[in-house]
């Protein structure tokens, strides 16, 4: 995983969490929007944040460690060593991970961006873990990967939310889109930081 990073700047691992363990995660993540917990995503930061329904329609349940699950426990737990991993191949420096469960409800979509803030440099590694048994292509819902750093012409990949996979990538370097979803599509989101 750190070497496809480092050559490529993106890398996507089928089967990174094993079956169980991403069905007790998909779990978790189902439950707690059943009971109410997530909410429309949004885009910008501090008091830009707005809800745009024209750029996003997932929603979003941020991780919180005293408050997670013990299965989004055991996945954040999984990510802390990938972080160290990452760190002592490529000396990112990367102190920690913010994420959120994300749902994307039948017809959601994501357009096409970077995953950096205006005027910032803190997220620096993209973490996404699919949670989606028997996905099929007909769902819909893939993530499209511009795989040349700046760019948003030339190469692209396609990546399906199958359970279980992991795409990783430079946060601020690989446009990226969610293709609209047919199905409600679950997924761990997140960043691995640097100190700002
Ligand atoms: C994001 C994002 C992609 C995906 O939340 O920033 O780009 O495949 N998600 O869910
Ligand atoms: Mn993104």
């Amino acid at each position: 995983m750190v070497e496809g990073l480092e050559a490529r700047g993106w890398v996507c691992l089928e089967g990174f969490l094993g079956e169980s363990e991403a069905r007790a995660l998909a779990a978790e993540c189902h439950g707690a929007r059943e009971a109410g917990d997530f909410r429309k995503a949004r885009v910008g930061r501090g008091p830009e944040k707005v809800i745009r329904e024209d750029i996003r329609r997932d929603e979003v349940l941020w991780l919180e460690n005293d408050t997670a699950g013990p299965a989004a426990s055991r996945y954040l737990a999984r990510l802390d060593g990938l972080r160290q991993a990452i760190n002592q191949r490529l000396f990112l420096g990367l102190f920690d991970f913010e994420g959120h469960f994300a749902v994307y409800p039948p017809g959601a979509f994501y357009k096409a961006h970077l995953d950096r803030h205006r005027g910032t440099a803190d997220r620096v590694v993209t973490a996404i873990l699919y949670l989606n048994d028997g996905w099929v292509p007909d769902d819909g819902g893939r993530l499209k990967i511009w795989t040349t750093p700046g760019a948003r012409d030339g190469p692209i990949e396609w990546i399906e939310p199958r359970l279980g996979t992991l795409v990783v990538f430079l946060a601020g370097e690989h446009w990226h889109e969610v293709e609209v979803a047919r199905r409600t599509r679950a997924s761990v989101t997140g960043w691995f930081r640097v100190r700002a």
